[in-house]
């Protein structure tokens, strides 16, 4: 493997700090280097400073000339629903006429119509669209995504997606962390029957997935219409008797105690968050829950109600950002808008953004000791920006790709 010096960058961010997802203060702390180098031995992290002090141990590093631009840590992309077939820009024109998002949904469409398509594909049509997923992922500067089933809802159909998501991870440079989201929705043949879809996800689905090491963890969307609390609480605990970590779409549209669950079950994320209560927002704080806050979703369904990131932040909450990526709620792969949207709706800061778009996100992936911060002994997967600020990261916003970016030392994007 040949070992690289980075060098001539405007900024190295490298998100250096302890080694726990960060809090508070510790948000705006991003570690910045200015004109910053790095070696890399091995596809890791030798050294991070400047060039001075960095080229002395180097012996045999091929020079990576960074251009005077900004170099970061590849984004970690922690909710995502990567796989599906087709799309649903039908839908979207009819929300353009005001038709709502959960309107379509109790029409038999949303999710529901995703699950159809995607029961019809094979897994290789399926693993051929996500992988141009994955591209456009990557080109955004991209490199570790969660990725969810859930547009399956049978158990052949669920294993066929988590095989995919695998797939995708050990074929394409885009690392994948696979969630089990059998309990998505209610499929169409279980209408009125949503204790007897969850006894199939409990009895059937969840010991194949343990069994086939599919998934890392296990979601669910627990809404109004969708499944309720005991539903969330059966299925979240079979899965932790499993060993699988817990995740949980929450207080999305309803506010009726999810994210109480989530804090009770000791659940790694809780995510959306839009209509949470300052009380449980404590709750979730005490039991070390991390929020993944989802600010393309509430952009692209036309709402309003953005999550209160800055109560989060300053009730100590280690916030992350993530896409959502998936065909309804929030069609976009682009790490970039999402910050876009958290610094202008939700006023975080660029430097919050940009921790919770990398390290904070792989700590809620039990990836913390690996990627999301440019520090020795940790992969290199870095971006070099065609930016010399990190405040442009969320400043520029729409159409952008990354200039180059890196998976352990690798060049797998470049402009
Ligand atoms: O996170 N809320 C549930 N699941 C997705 C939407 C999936 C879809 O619309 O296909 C979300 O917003
Ligand atoms: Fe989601």
């Amino acid at each position: 493997m040949t070992n690289l010096l980075v060098v001539n960058t405007s900024q190295l961010v490298t998100l250096a700090g302890p080694p726990r997802p960060r809090v508070g203060a510790e948000l705006r702390d991003i570690g910045l280097i200015v004109q910053g180098a790095m070696l890399i031995m091995n596809g890791r992290i030798a050294g991070v400073g400047t060039r001075a002090e960095i080229e002395p141990s180097t012996k045999d590093a091929e020079l990576v000339d960074a251009g005077g631009r900004l170099v970061t840590p590849g984004f970690v992309d922690a909710h995502t629903h990567l796989v599906f077939a087709g799309n649903r820009a039908d839908e979207f024109e009819k929300r353009c006429a005001g038709v709502t998002y959960q309107e379509i949904a109790a029409q038999g469409g949303g999710i529901r119509s995703t699950v159809r398509k995607t029961r019809a594909a094979t897994e290789d049509q399926l693993f051929e669209a996500a992988t141009r997923h994955a591209r456009w992922f990557l080109q955004g500067g991209t490199t570790t995504i969660e990725a969810k089933s859930g547009y399956g809802l049978t158990t052949a159909d669920e294993l066929k997606i988590l095989r995919v998501i695998r797939r995708v991870g050990e074929t394409t440079p885009l690392r994948t962390v696979p969630t089990f989201l059998g309990a998505h929705e209610i499929p169409d043949e279980y209408a009125g029957r949503a204790d007897d879809y969850v006894s199939l996800a409990v009895e059937e689905m969840l010991p194949q997935v343990a069994e086939g090491k599919l998934a890392d963890f296990c979601d669910i969307f627990c809404e109004a219409k969708v499944f309720n609390l005991d539903q969330a609480r059966r299925v979240l605990s079979a899965a932790k008797s499993h060993g699988l970590g817990l995740r949980m779409h929450a207080d999305q549209f309803t506010f009726f105690g999810a994210s109480d669950l989530a804090a009770e079950l000791g659940a790694k994320t809780c995510d959306h968050l839009e209509q949470t209560r300052p009380a449980s927002i404590s709750l979730l704080k005490t039991a070390g829950v991390q929020p993944v806050l989802l600010p393309g979703s509430v952009y692209a369904i036309g709402s309003h109600k953005y999550p209160d990131a800055r109560a989060m932040i300053e009730a100590g909450l280690a916030v992350v950002l993530a896409t959502d990526f998936n065909p309804g709620s929030s069609p976009t792969t682009s790490m970039r808008t999402v910050m876009s949207l958290a610094c202008t709706q939700m006023k975080m800061t660029p430097a919050e953004a940009l921790t919770s778009a990398t390290v904070n996100a792989a700590y809620s992936l039990n990836r913390g000791d690996e990627i999301g911060s440019l520090e020795i002994g940790k992969v290199a997967d870095f971006v070099i920006h065609d930016a010399e600020d990190y405040r442009e990261l969320p400043y520029f916003f729409g159409d952008h790709q990354a200039a180059s970016v890196y998976v352990s030392g690798q060049p797998v994007v470049a402009t």
